[in-house]
């Protein structure tokens, strides 16, 4: 496999371009699947609390024998853990079921605008990272107003703002939005959750002419976008196929075609109205 490329953090640090996530994996299931890929040249898992594999995500960690400082790891306060001290006290748990001293990246999962907690929980990251039990803090599902809030009250900008990405959903403002500000795009769901968009005639044209798949096609215009991404599979073979992705390149025309496939289509929930 091509090595995957970094990406720098506004802090300093750099993460993986393309990680593995693990929504929707059980937890039974984490261990050899994160083995799987980091086998494979992966360095960079996602999980979050509420997807009730952390355990299973250390094990496979622990299991893989790659050192520690080679990983980037990602997890995320959920919302119900959100406050000060509960944030803190969550981020605990959390670490103490993946087995690790520090996480990589801890991010606030979505901003829960009626709970009006982030910034409460925004100042336990800053804490947590002061300690060095977390290396870099971020958001997901953030809109540009919750960030300038953030910055307003701390000064601190987050590394990244997780928020749902794909051909059907471009969010093109939001990602010029983290240019501006200096703040990485990770892009989740960026394989649209697999099935009706990679059935697509126009992407089947474009893998074709690429000899890719689908989803390499799909994965490698988030690439040329500058995004993060850590598609899900729990088929090893998929996994293998959806890192082999830095070996070919989206032309102009390529690009443009994907662009018109944007139908502002949300397959997650709306930041705007989620407080769950
Ligand atoms: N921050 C947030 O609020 C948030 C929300 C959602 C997701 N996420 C993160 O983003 C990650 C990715 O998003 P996602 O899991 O929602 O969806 P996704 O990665 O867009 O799609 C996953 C689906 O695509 C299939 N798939 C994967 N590779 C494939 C391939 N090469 N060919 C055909 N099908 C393929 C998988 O099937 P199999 O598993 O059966 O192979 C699975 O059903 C999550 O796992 C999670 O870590 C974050």
């Amino acid at each position: 496999m091509t090595s995957i490329p970094l990406v720098q953090l506004n802090d300093g640090r750099q993460i993986p371009q393309l990680g593995l996530g693990t929504w929707r994996t059980p937890d039974a299931e984490a261990a050899a699947l994160v083995e799987t890929a980091l086998g494979l040249g992966y360095r960079h898992i996602d999980t979050a609390a509420i997807y009730g594999n952390e355990a299973g995500v250390g094990q496979g960690l622990a299991g893989s024998g790659v050192p520690r400082e080679q990983l980037f790891v990602t997890t995320k306060l959920w919302n119900d853990r959100q406050g000060y001290d509960s944030a803190l006290a969550a981020f605990d748990e959390s670490l103490e079921r993946l087995k690790l001293d520090y996480v990589d990246l801890y991010l606030i999962h979505w901003p829960c605008p009626d709970k009006g907690l982030f910034l409460d929980s925004w100042k336990a990251l800053l804490r947590l990272r002061e300690e060095g039990r977390v290396k870099s803090v971020g958001v997901s599902n953030f809109r540009p107003d919750d960030i300038e809030a953030l910055i307003m009250e701390t000064g601190v900008v987050p590394a990244v703002n997780q928020i749902e990405v794909h051909p059907w959903l471009q969010q093109a403002a939001l990602r010029e939005f983290g240019v501006y500000k200096g703040i990485a795009t990770e892009a989740w769901s960026p394989l649209a959750q697999g099935g009706e968009l990679l059935a697509d005639p126009r992407v089947q044209q474009l893998a074709a002419k690429h000899g890719k798949s689908p989803a390499q096609v799909i994965l490698r215009w988030h690439i040329q976008l500058g995004s993060i991404v850590f598609p899900k599979s729990a088929t090893p073979k998929r996994i293998e196929e959806n890192a082999q992705i830095f070996d070919f390149q989206l032309d102009e025309a390529d690009m443009q075609a994907i662009a018109g496939l944007d139908r502002q289509h949300r397959l997650g929930p709306d930041p705007d109205t989620f407080n769950g």
